[in-house]
């Protein structure tokens, strides 16, 4: 019988604890930890709820599945447990992007294992795969909705024209939103799910905080309405991809063509493209957050851990060199702030040909549709406008067509 203690009994800890009853696997949960023992008093595992750490690194457990998230104390508790020689599993996606490393050296050299498929994606085994079936390709590239709780906002206020508001009020009682949701919104969520997901594709430390990350917090139902009046609707997209030794990496809206296997994927889904050099594209689809789906991941870890797979498996300390802006030509939604228009058309007629443009004098607004440019053009174009008196602020959306 393999012991198990459980950090944590929120949504995805809670979800655990039910697989972990649910299953006959000569799994014994014996331990969930809490903050707070009063608030669990009529839960069902409550004579095994302690509010005591101590207790997690007993001689008799052997597996600790960290479910609190967040850094502090959960950076500590698992650097303890894997010094007590505990396997240690977890989702926390903060921690693996910011830690990875140090924690991966530390489960090795305490020859345990450190497993974290729930970090990303949720229910969708895409760690094991990229880790494991393509360790045989070369990744080229990686794409994906990382994010369910601002897929979720997206798709209710395309689909049901739900405010943005209520969309998140729904996400946060759903269980898909963080403790603190501005990680969702502000694409920092998707941007540590990226950095784990690129660390291990392309072999090389892919740090989040070093790549453009914007989130969908200035994204108004206009931008969505006008998104499919161009034949697409909003995803927040992470993209990254390896060439000539150097990681280009963001997080971004994107406007993708409707027909396009990113516009399918809706409500807490994620999706994500991976690309090797010898399989081709292989697209990974399925729900990105919530109590069983994430559990199914963590479960299936604490299986893995049992049965003792991989001899090592580490996160390089080198860092990746990146690269800041994608060298794909695309076209652009380019959305223009303005006081007054004349030196903004002016200096928009000088710089793209072909300019297809539309001015709102109610809302001032300049709506510019430039086509097939690199981001490297776009973003010198904006700094040039943002120097303008006339100008207050631009929002650039990238348009996939595929
Ligand atoms: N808040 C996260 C999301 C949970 O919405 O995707 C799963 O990592």
């Amino acid at each position: 019988m393999v012991s198990v203690a459980v950090l944590g009994n929120g949504v995805v800890g809670s979800g655990v604890c039910e697989l972990i009853n649910k299953n006959d696997n000569n799994i014994k949960l014996s331990k969930v930890l809490v903050k707070n023992i009063d608030k669990h008093r009529s839960d069902k595992n409550y004579s095994i709820i302690t509010d005591k750490i101590e207790d997690i690194f007993s001689k008799d457990i052997d597996i600790v599945v960290e479910l609190i998230g967040g850094i502090h104390p959960a950076y500590e508790y698992i650097k303890t447990a894997l010094k007590n020689k505990k396997h240690v599993i977890t989702a926390n996606k903060d921690l693996i992007s910011k830690y990875g490393e140090e924690l991966l050296e530390l489960a090795y050299t305490n020859s345990v294992k450190l497993y974290f498929e729930a970090s990303v994606g949720g229910g969708i085994p895409i760690i094991k795969n990229i880790k494991n079936y393509l360790i045989s390709n070369e990744i080229k590239s990686i794409k994906g909705i990382l994010n369910g709780t601002t897929n979720f906002i997206l798709t209710k206020m395309n689909k049901e024209k739900t405010s943005y508001e209520n969309a998140l009020k729904s996400a946060q009682e759903l269980g898909f939103a963080e403790f603190d949701p501005s990680s969702d919104i502000n694409g920092y969520d998707s941007a540590r799910k990226l950095s784990i997901l690129s660390t291990i594709a392309y072999k090389k430390k892919v740090c989040w905080e070093n790549f453009k990350v914007e989130g969908i917090q200035d994204i108004t139902e206009s931008d969505i309405k006008k998104a499919n009046e161009l034949g697409g609707v909003i995803k927040l997209l992470g993209i990254s991809n390896f060439e000539d030794g150097k990681v280009y990496a963001s997080v971004r809206p994107v406007i993708v063509n409707k027909d396009s296997e990113f516009a399918k994927i809706n409500d807490e889904y994620n999706s994500i493209i991976v690309e090797g050099d010898s399989v081709g594209k292989l697209t990974f689809n399925g729900k990105g957050a919530g109590k069983l789906p994430t559990a199914t991941a963590v479960y299936s870890d604490i299986i893995d851990s049992i049965q003792n797979k991989e001899n090592s498996f580490l996160f390089n300390y080198e860092k990746a060199s990146l690269e800041s802006n994608s060298n794909t030509k695309c076209d652009w939604y380019i959305k223009i702030n303005y006081k007054k228009s004349h030196i903004i058309l002016n200096e928009l007629t000088e710089h793209f040909k072909n300019l297809d443009l539309e001015i709102n004098k109610k809302t001032n607004q300049i709506l510019v549709m430039a086509k097939s440019e690199c981001e490297k053009y776009i973003n010198e174009i904006s700094d040039r406008l943002l120097q303008l008196e006339d100008v207050d602020s631009i929002n650039s959306l990238m348009v996939l067509n595929n």
